[in-house]
């Protein structure tokens, strides 16, 4: 005696779910790091916590354990909310431990897949999102498309980054949970290189930096002579001439 039992869907799988508004005390989770790197010249313990992670042409942040940072009374909550959501909308009840990430100038995830950590992923973004200085940072996603790509290529189709990956931007509040199969990444961060967002309004009073030693004559005298030139490297030399730069170079 053999047979099979067939099962229908509503519909297509759900591979990536967001959930906006997710933590009620998202804004606390974004005052503690705002507030650790509000003065760049405060020395305390917590600036010595994170981890430049970097793995040539794969992975590139910075990165330390979520609980450690938060501390455990707000950990505990955030932690609570997101099993809490796991058991109701996914029949998970545990996770690994969480890492908080930082993403500056540079900063990207290129494509991979966490499906050896369990049979769901999330990200949830503390990013200001409406007010960032910054290109990127998002997660992108390769589509069910792309990854049977063959079976529905068509021939003289248009094809680029839209259309081979979805792509999820961190908006603030925001859990954005996914299949760990599907190869994903983060999009390269440009531009600003603080950690808090590049606002101006943040940016400390400068402090005076000690008079530089006087110099001898002789170089004195040298440094009148020569006009200065910015060669390709971006560094000030004296003389006439600079060495061509690549972008005008003839080949
Ligand atoms: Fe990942």
């Amino acid at each position: 005696m053999d047979g099979h039992v067939e099962g229908e869907l509503d519909g297509a799988p759900e591979l990536v779910i967001t959930a906006d508004g997710f933590f009620p005390r998202a804004a606390d989770m974004r005052a503690v790091f705002d507030e650790r790197f509000g003065d760049p010249y405060a020395v305390h313990g917590h600036r010595f916590v994170w981890d430049y992670w970097h793995v040539p042409h794969q992975y590139t942040l910075v990165r330390t354990p979520a609980e450690d940072y938060f501390g455990p009374e707000l950990y505990a909550e955030f932690h609570a909310a997101l099993t809490a959501w796991g058991r109701a909308n996914l029949g998970c009840s545990r996770t690994t431990p969480v890492w908080l990430s930082y993403y500056v100038d540079g900063c990207e995830q290129q494509l991979h897949c966490d499906n050896p950590h369990g049979p769901w992923a999330f990200v949830f973004s503390l990013t200001d999102w409406e007010n960032r200085r910054f290109e990127g940072g998002e997660t992108m996603l390769l589509r069910g498309d792309t990854l049977d790509f063959w079976r529905s290529h068509e021939a003289g189709g248009m094809v680029e980054f839209a259309q081979l990956a979805d792509v999820v931007a961190p908006e603030f509040n925001r859990l954005t949970v996914f299949d760990p199969r599907l190869p994903h990444g983060v999009r390269a961060v440009r531009v600003s290189p603080a950690p808090a967002g590049g606002d101006p309004a943040r940016r400390p009073a400068p402090r005076r930096p000690p008079p530089p030693p006087a110099a001898p004559d002789r170089a004195r005298r040298r440094l009148r002579r020569g006009r200065g030139t910015r060669g390709p490297g971006g560094s000030w030399r004296t003389g006439g001439s600079s060495s061509p730069s690549p972008s005008t170079r003839e080949t």
